[in-house]
């Protein structure tokens, strides 16, 4: 072997390398001999056929313990989050404000409520059945067509006069404005220990500003059981969150306030450090 410190021409290294890669004289490739080529390519042949079969093994017997209906790993002490719309997000959080004399700052709001009522319209939730026992709808068959569970419908006219149906400006320019809560699916989830969910909005901070005056809707802004357990995506593909819709009949003009919508039942927790868990905060603010 040439140490490094001999001084060698460029054509002395490529008659060095030649001899290496093919040495006529001991008749080694590489070093080393054909047949020994052989027995190493055989060798890494045999190593890799047999990785790559334990390799498919152990992803088949993953697959196998996969149940295709749920994930396997969730955390099963999540509490739902909780989403509003309509959704305008200002520096710190969501943050309506709009002028109900100027019909543009609305409008936008009133459009993103009926283009999210879209998934509720009858013809949306047509493959969905008419439920009304207010219970779980527990279902350990698959009773729906094509190996499916059955949903709930769930229509925008239950959200009656938050609807857009009978006022399809959702009361904004009377000032009284609608707001549509929606809590997030978690597969196998039990909210309310048997009795429906409720949602309760407030005021936050101010303690002069009083009471809250709201109507909500449906009945008195429950979701209903029979909308619970939330099978997964495969089992019940046409499943939709039920809504619950606030309409504020009361709010003072022209100053910003700070609500907090809550839905309160066994199970669903909050986090100071979260606001979108088990509850939804926003700054409102309708001026004239
Ligand atoms: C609301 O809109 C009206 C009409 O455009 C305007 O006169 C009024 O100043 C606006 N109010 C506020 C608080 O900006
Ligand atoms: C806003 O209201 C005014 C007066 O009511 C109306 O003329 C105008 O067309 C409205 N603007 C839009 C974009 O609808
Ligand atoms: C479900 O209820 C709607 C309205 O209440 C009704 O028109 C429809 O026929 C019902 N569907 C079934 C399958 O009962
Ligand atoms: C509730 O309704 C579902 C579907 O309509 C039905 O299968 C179930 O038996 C009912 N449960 C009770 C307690 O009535
Ligand atoms: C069931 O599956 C078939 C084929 O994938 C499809 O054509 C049909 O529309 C499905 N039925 C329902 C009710 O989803
Ligand atoms: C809907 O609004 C109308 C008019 O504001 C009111 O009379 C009615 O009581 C409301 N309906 C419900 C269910 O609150
Ligand atoms: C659920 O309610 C039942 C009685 O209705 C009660 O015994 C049970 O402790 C409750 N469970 C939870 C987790 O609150
Ligand atoms: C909503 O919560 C407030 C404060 O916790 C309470 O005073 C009020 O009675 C609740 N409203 C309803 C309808 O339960
Ligand atoms: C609302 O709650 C009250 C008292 O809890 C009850 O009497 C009423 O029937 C409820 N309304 C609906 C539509 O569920
Ligand atoms: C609306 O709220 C104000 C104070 O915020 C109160 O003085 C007024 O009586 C309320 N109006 C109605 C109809 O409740």
């Amino acid at each position: 072997m040439a140490t490094l410190n001999e001084k060698k021409t460029c054509s002395e290294r490529m008659a060095d390398f030649r001899r290496f890669v093919w040495n006529p004289e001991t008749k080694l490739f590489m070093g080393r001999s054909l047949i020994n080529w052989v027995w190493i390519s055989l060798y890494y042949l045999a190593f890799y056929v047999v990785m790559s079969g334990l390799f498919a093994l152990s992803i088949y017997c993953l697959m196998r313990t996969i149940n295709p209906y749920e994930p396997d790993y969730q955390d099963q002490l999540k509490s739902p989050g909780v989403t509003l719309r309509p959704d305008v997000y200002g520096d710190r959080g969501l943050r309506i404000y709009y002028n109900v004399s100027d019909n543009k700052t609305w409008e936008g709001l009133v459009t993103t409520l009926h283009t999210f009522l879209t998934a509720y319209t009858p013809a949306a939730q047509h493959l969905n059945i008419n439920c009304t026992n207010n219970t779980y709808f527990i279902q350990d068959t698959f009773d729906g067509p094509n190996n499916t569970k059955l949903s709930c419908k769930f229509t925008s006219d239950m959200l009656q006069n938050c609807s857009g149906i009978t006022d399809p400006t959702f009361g904004y320019p009377e000032g009284k404005p609608c707001f549509i809560i929606k809590m997030n699916r978690i597969i196998k989830f039990y909210p309310g220990n048997g009795t429906a969910p409720r949602v309760n909005c407030t005021y936050v901070g101010e303690e002069e500003s009083g009471p809250l005056d709201a109507d909500y809707y449906p009945g008195n802004g429950t979701f209903s059981l029979h909308y619970f357990p939330y099978y997964g995506k495969k089992a019940q593909p046409s499943y939709s969150n039920p809504l619950v819709a606030v309409k504020f009949l009361n709010i003072t003009r022209n100053v910003e306030f700070k609500i907090v919508c809550k839905v309160i039942g066994a199970g669903i927790t909050f986090n100071v450090h979260d606001p979108y868990e088990g509850k939804v905060e926003f700054k409102l603010k309708i001026e004239d």
